[in-house]
């Protein structure tokens, strides 16, 4: 059998220090990392677990402009309700570090200096975006403009925050300063680069052959289309006033880029953690035994998978294992967004439920089972307040809750609230099937586990759950009391059966304490044992409570989501939006109101249709198009919508449309559209079908 490796380094992304983070922070890189990290404690293995706020780069001074403040009070703001927010939805860092500690500034000027010394970088002079008025070179988000890859006017000099892609300013179509709103100038300028380039070899090998097949897809297709799009030197420094100062002589004015000193604050993460428990952080960098992995979104899997390895390699540290990134976590419908106020942030839900009287724990196991349940990880999923109290009333509460509720309450009723014997002697099939079930979820939750799919492992926990529930279903132990009185012997089949269900109950606690901790522990309260029986070589065996020990009275796990409480919710999101929404009198738009008048015949021109949508699928590398199977009643079309980044494929099979019938047909991504969905845009952007009031035949004429 393959020996565990002999040590864990798990990281969570460094959230910025620049605001309060969303759900969709917490389901990507928090959440399964978390639950990694206590599935491996819980096997008593080796385990650190770091994290800690990203406290450089153009974000920080930029929310220090929004809030009129400094970027240090707003970094100190931010660190300690990021720390806390964490702490109270239980996520276990060992460490939860900052990059503005002194330790960190010392660690990553040694790592600058290591490779610099070594001849790794290169120094090149370019021309670059300059604010002459605030005489400020203008990189990453100090400078805005229309995205070249989906045209919001929400893209950064780094990134674009509407679609994800990664930039650089010069891509920027009419870029502008964050600073004074003015169009910038260029200017000379010398920075230090990573020649990516040189590693390209390594790189291919060292992701597309040798973690091919134990990576998630996306995150070796996104490696591989950036290494087949050709590997560019990256500038690992900034002219900022922010950051790290480069440790160089000739390097007035210039401090180490965000991401070249955030991936390091792992490992001074580590390095602290080491100082706080006196121990030696070395062989977690060092030495190969150690499994480091990265959980991350995937707008930061460049990062993880191209620039921070070659990084590593080049220092001598050891490389990661794996970096299970995740896609993002839709809300209601619509991307995550806090410029439109489009979210839910960890402290409002914190706020809302946890904080609330009948809150508490489990109100945050509540949220981490959700969050699990549609953890994004092959694809984007979504968050919806229905979805939540469904999870929460349908699966926590009429499964697992009400499995252990129904135990305990058996177990008082027919047991006198002591674990009973088990008599072999009258074992049945159902007995040996339940046994099997509990041995057969430990070993395929492991798998999972040790594969990072999180939901399927959650799945299977819930589904033991609700095998208990048949067990107990068909063995009606409680028709069986009847007959007691008259025939005594009829107890042992009683006895055997609660038996059972409570060993099962024991068992669902170690299993379900990674994913849900407060519930585990819950869990051991009630059957009056210590923590300790949570340990996970514990799961699959039938003997974790002796017979003879006495329960402590059931208490709920679970209580019930209102529909009361999911309205508001609902409410709270709408109007949030709302009052973020630009009003009329704000909208500068380059479009006027109203387009040239035309004449009837003008519009008389056009056929329009109405259709009926027979299938939808994304178009490969297309961001924004969807491949849309047409029913116009006398004929049916392929037609190409740029609809991708506003719905899923699946969720608009059988809706009506108004298909502009008569126009060209265009090709687009090799595939002929013919024709065009008509589609209305609200205030926010959010894109809404226009369709007949009812449904009417496919073809109808529309005037
Ligand atoms: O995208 C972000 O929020 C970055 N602050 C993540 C940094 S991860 C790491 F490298 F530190
Ligand atoms: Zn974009």
């Amino acid at each position: 059998m393959k020996q565990p490796p002999k040590r864990y380094l798990i990281t969570s992304a460094l959230p910025y220090a620049n605001g309060l983070k969303h759900i969709g922070h917490l389901a990507g890189a928090y959440i399964p990392a978390d639950i990694y990290a206590r599935y491996l404690r819980s096997q008593k293995r080796d385990v650190v677990f770091v994290c800690g706020s990203d406290e450089h780069g153009t974000a920080i001074p930029i929310q220090a402009m929004k809030e009129g403040t400094t970027p240090q009070a707003i970094i100190d703001k931010y660190h300690q309700a990021m720390k806390e927010d964490f702490a109270s939805l239980q996520i276990s860092f060992d460490i939860y570090h900052r990059t503005s500690d002194p330790l960190h500034h010392e660690t990553s000027r040694e790592f600058f200096t290591y490779l610099h010394d070594r001849g790794e970088l290169e120094t090149k002079e370019t021309e670059q975006y300059f604010d002459e008025g605030s005489q400020t070179f203008l990189a990453d988000r100090f400078i805005k403009g229309t995205c070249p890859n989906c045209k919001s006017d929400r893209a950064f000099g780094d990134q674009c925050e509407s679609c994800g892609a990664t930039l650089s300013p010069d891509e920027l179509i009419n870029p502008v300063s964050t600073i004074s709103g003015q169009a910038p100038i260029k200017k000379k300028t010398s920075h230090w680069y990573l020649p990516l380039a040189k590693h390209e070899a390594f790189l291919r090998d060292w992701i597309l052959v040798q973690h091919k097949d134990d990576w998630r897809p996306s995150v070796v297709g996104q490696c591989k289309s950036w290494i087949d799009g050709g590997l560019q030197s990256r500038a690992v420094t900034r002219d900022l006033n922010w950051g790290i100062k480069v440790p160089l002589e000739d390097a007035e004015g210039k401090v180490l880029y965000v991401w070249f000193d955030a991936p390091i604050g792992y490992i001074s993460a580590t390095k602290q953690w080491a100082i706080n428990n006196n121990k030696d952080w070395k062989p977690y960098w060092y030495d190969q035994d150690t499994q480091l992995v990265h959980f991350i979104g995937k707008d930061n899997i460049v990062f993880h998978c191209i620039i921070f390895p070659v990084m590593l390699k080049l220092h001598g540290n050891i490389l990661p294992t794996n970096v299970p990134a995740n896609e993002f976590l839709n809300l209601e419908g619509d991307k995550m967004s806090t410029s439109r106020n489009w979210k839910l942030e960890m402290r409002d839900y914190i706020d809302d439920f946890v904080n609330k009287e009948n809150g508490g724990d489990q109100c945050v196991d509540m949220l981490r089972y959700y969050l699990t349940q549609i953890a994004p990880e092959s694809k984007d999923s979504e968050f919806t307040w229905k979805g939540f109290q469904d999870a929460v009333n349908s699966e926590l509460v009429s499964i697992f809750g009400n499995y252990v509720n129904r135990t305990f309450v058996l177990m008082h009723k027919l047991c006198q609230g002591k674990v009973p014997k088990f008599d072999n002697a009258i074992a049945d099939e159902k007995d040996i099937q339940l046994v099997k079930d509990i041995a057969d979820t430990k070993a395929k939750i492991e798998v999972s586990l040790e594969q990072y799919k999180f939901r399927e492992a959650l799945f299977d926990v819930i589904d033991l759950a609700r095998k208990g529930n048949k067990y107990m279903q068909e063995k009606e132990p409680w028709i069986i009391a009847k007959q007691v009185a008259d025939n005594p012997a009829a107890q042992q089949l009683i006895d055997n059966c609660m038996f059972n269900c409570l060993q099962l109950t024991a068992n669902l606690a170690v299993l379900i304490n990674p994913f849900l901790p407060s519930t585990a522990k819950k869990m051991c309260y009630m059957m009056k044992v210590v923590d300790k029986m949570l340990d996970w070589e514990n799961a699959g065996k039938l003997n974790l409570l002796s017979v003879g020990y006495s329960l402590r009275e059931p208490q709920l796990l679970f209580r019930k989501i209102e529909d009361e409480e999911i309205a508001i919710q609902i409410n709270k999101l709408k109007s949030g939006a709302m009052e973020a929404s630009p009003k009329p009198a704000e909208i500068t738009s380059s479009e006027p109101q109203l387009k040239a008048e035309i004449v009837y015949d003008d519009f008389g021109k056009i056929d329009l249709k109405t259709g009926v949508i027979l299938s939808a699928q994304k178009v490969p590398k297309a961001d924004k198009l969807l491949q849309l199977e047409i029913d116009l009643g006398f004929e049916k079309r392929t037609i190409l919508s740029g609809i991708a980044m506003h719905f899923e494929p699946e969720a608009i099979i059988g809706k009506q449309v108004v298909v502009v019938a008569n126009l060209a047909p265009r090709k687009m991504r090799g595939i002929d559209s013919n024709g065009m969905i008509l589609m209305a845009e609200d205030e926010n952007g959010k894109l809404h079908f226009v369709q007949p009031e009812n449904v009417i035949a496919a073809g109808s004429k529309v005037s």
